[in-house]
């Protein structure tokens, strides 16, 4: 399926980046460089950096990086053979047919031709809300308050009353009745035959983050069920990887996101200039969104319903959002039920205010765990503070526990040594009821954690400096490496050495499967943590050498079979080859 490594070069090569990129980004020279706002997130001094010499561009900010695949990748939302496709078209590259799969290019074409017919249905669905047979379902928007602006800016449309409309369109447009169910929008049954799914719905086309259709919510005008109707997942269209609002959101200039629940919160919130809201799609958020998120911004406000169910999904949400990295904080919006309402009975000014005032997430749990006490009695606030004490174990840094503490203390007039010794004793407790298997899982994934990051930054420092790699290859060799893509980086790095000439563009042309190309992009960028002096640098450069090769004896260890003679032989090789490290002096200058 795949292409040759020179082919791919080839395409690499003739595509300059800062050509490339400039197509999408205002770039600006300064120095050697190239800088702009970044793509990927909000920003409003330019920190996303282009490098005409290595080809590769890094955002300071938000370190995304890469080569021109991987900018075309995640700008375009496309997988690596698409942005190969793409760049080979944008250099006259021709590719050869017969070295693609039947069944990759099928997929493929199949894409994108799921992308058409859902951007001909958002046309057609919003000529429909614009023609006098849709004039209820504009008038319903209108009572709505919405604008035609925001009409226009969202795509709003309209599925007429018929039931087989929008099949008759497509139909004349020549496309299969196979293909049209796949795209969703059309159903079948024995009766009627092919029907559209959404009939006499106002529709809400869904976004990418690249503002490219892939699929409807459609919500009935007045009280009928459901409520709304959506898309069924597809080909192009995964509920728990997109966002409602997101391909606005990103651009808009502000450091954190507004999360809710629905499209009409989002659509109201941008219309009342909060053009940062965005929605998940009618499903529970999942660390998918949540990771989806933390490309853009480090923050998130959750204006969920106020109601019992928006509560609990809020208070679902922060964790995960906690777990991908991402500070929650709760707005609330009583005495109204959801952001819509909030803002067009109180305004936009109003909102900010609230926002102002956003609780954090946990202050926001125990403030919804308070209601079951009875706080006035004293064994009331005893139990809650034991149980509160409970959550305050949860933070494992120290510095984290004891400033929740001191909140927790503050909030509720208790003292704070007293509260920190109850977090102590409960940590006992807990600790007690689950023992060992709960402290060995942890560790254990820590040190994989640990060698794996080791790992990462040996590389890292071997593909920045030569005179590293040149005092170090005699010791650690591609195999040391323990994880698969790792060693596959260092093999092609070290052949690059070899070759004199470090390419970190080329490299990354090896990696065409999503994830390992991100993965592999980063490790270019994954700034050493400065550290000040020369001597400091080298004792954690020494300890990262140290650490990557007695774990790979180690492993050589565990793995060796008791008849392998020259396996024996290579570990103690290894072995002695350790103890040679432990007397060099690596100098980092
Ligand atoms: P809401 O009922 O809060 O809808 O559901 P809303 O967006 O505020 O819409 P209005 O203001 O009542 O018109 C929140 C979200 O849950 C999903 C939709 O994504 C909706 O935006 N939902 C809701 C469904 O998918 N189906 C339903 O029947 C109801
Ligand atoms: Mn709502």
């Amino acid at each position: 399926m795949y292409y040759s490594d020179d082919l791919i070069e080839e395409v690499r090569a003739k595509n300059d980046i800062v050509d490339v990129i400039s197509g999408y980004v205002k770039l600006q020279k300064k120095g050697s460089s190239y800088f702009g706002l970044c793509p990927f997130h909000n920003e409003k001094s330019p920190s996303f950096s282009v490098s005409r010499q290595k080809q590769m561009y890094y955002c300071f900010g938000c370190g995304a990086g890469g080569n021109v695949f991987t900018f075309i990748m995640e700008y375009e939302n496309y997988t690596f053979l698409e942005a190969l496709r793409y760049l080979a078209e944008r250099a006259g590259v021709e590719l050869p047919e017969q070295d693609e799969s039947e069944e990759s290019r099928k997929k493929a074409g199949v894409r994108s031709t799921l992308l058409e017919i859902n951007k001909l249905a958002a046309q057609f669905y919003y000529a429909q809300l614009k023609d006098p047979r849709g004039e209820h379902a504009l008038s319903y928007l209108k009572q709505r308050e919405l604008s035609d602006e925001t009409i226009r800016a969202f795509g709003l449309g309209y599925s007429g009353k018929s039931g087989k409309e929008l099949y008759r369109y497509l139909k004349s447009k020549g496309y299969s009745d196979d293909i049209l169910f796949k795209a969703g929008l059309i159903a079948f049954n024995e009766k009627s035959g092919p029907y559209d799914k959404f009939w006499n719905r106002v529709m809400f086309p869904i976004m990418d983050a690249n503002s490219k259709v892939i699929g409807f919510g459609g919500r009935v005008m007045g009280d009928g069920q459901p409520k709304y109707l959506n898309s069924p997942e597809t080909m192009i269209f995964d509920k728990s990887r997109n966002l409602y609002g997101l391909n606005r959101a990103r651009t808009f200039r502000k450091p954190y996101f507004l999360l809710c629940e629905g499209y009409m919160d989002v659509i109201s919130l941008h219309q009342a200039g909060f053009g940062n809201a965005v929605a998940s799609l009618g499903t529970a958020l999942t660390s998918g969104h949540a990771s989806l998120i933390r490309r853009y911004v480090e923050e998130v406000y959750l204006t969920y319903d106020s109601d019992e169910a928006g509560t609990k999904a809020a208070l679902r949400a922060a964790p995960i959002l906690k777990e991908a990295g991402i500070t929650a904080r709760v707005i609330r919006m009583e005495p109204y039920k959801d952001p819509d309402e909030f803002i067009k009975n109180m305004g936009a000014e109003a909102f900010e205010e609230r926002i102002g005032k956003a609780r954090n997430g946990f202050m926001f749990g125990l403030e919804v765990l308070e209601k079951q006490y009875d706080m006035k009695t004293p064994e009331g606030k005893t139990e809650f503070m034991r149980e509160a004490a409970t959550r305050l174990t949860e933070f494992d840094e120290e510095i984290e526990r004891n400033n929740y503490i001191e909140a927790v203390a503050g909030a509720y007039h208790v003292g704070y040594e007293d509260l920190r010794k109850l977090v102590g004793r409960m940590a006992v407790q807990k600790g007690l009821a689950k023992p060992v298997v709960r402290a060995k899982t942890a560790s254990g994934r820590e040190k994989e954690n640990g060698i794996v990051k080791s790992q990462k930054i040996l590389l890292t420092w071997l593909i920045e400096e030569e005179t590293i790699f040149r005092q170090i290859e005699k010791y650690i060799k591609p195999s040391d490496f323990t994880g698969e893509l790792y060693r596959t980086v260092a093999q092609l790095l070290y052949e690059q050495y070899e070759a004199g000439e470090v390419n970190p563009a080329k490299l990354m042309n090896h990696f065409t499967d999503e994830e390992e190309h991100r993965e592999v992009a980063g490790l270019f960028h994954t700034k050493i943590k400065e550290l000040s002096t020369a001597a400091e640098q080298e004792k954690a450069l020494k300890e990262t050498v140290m650490r990557v090769k007695s774990h790979s004896i180690e492993e050589a260890t565990h793995n060796l079979e008791p008849a392998d003679i020259q396996g024996l032989q290579r570990l103690m090789e290894d072995k002695r080859a350790l103890q040679d490290l432990e007397k060099l002096h690596i100098s980092v200058n």
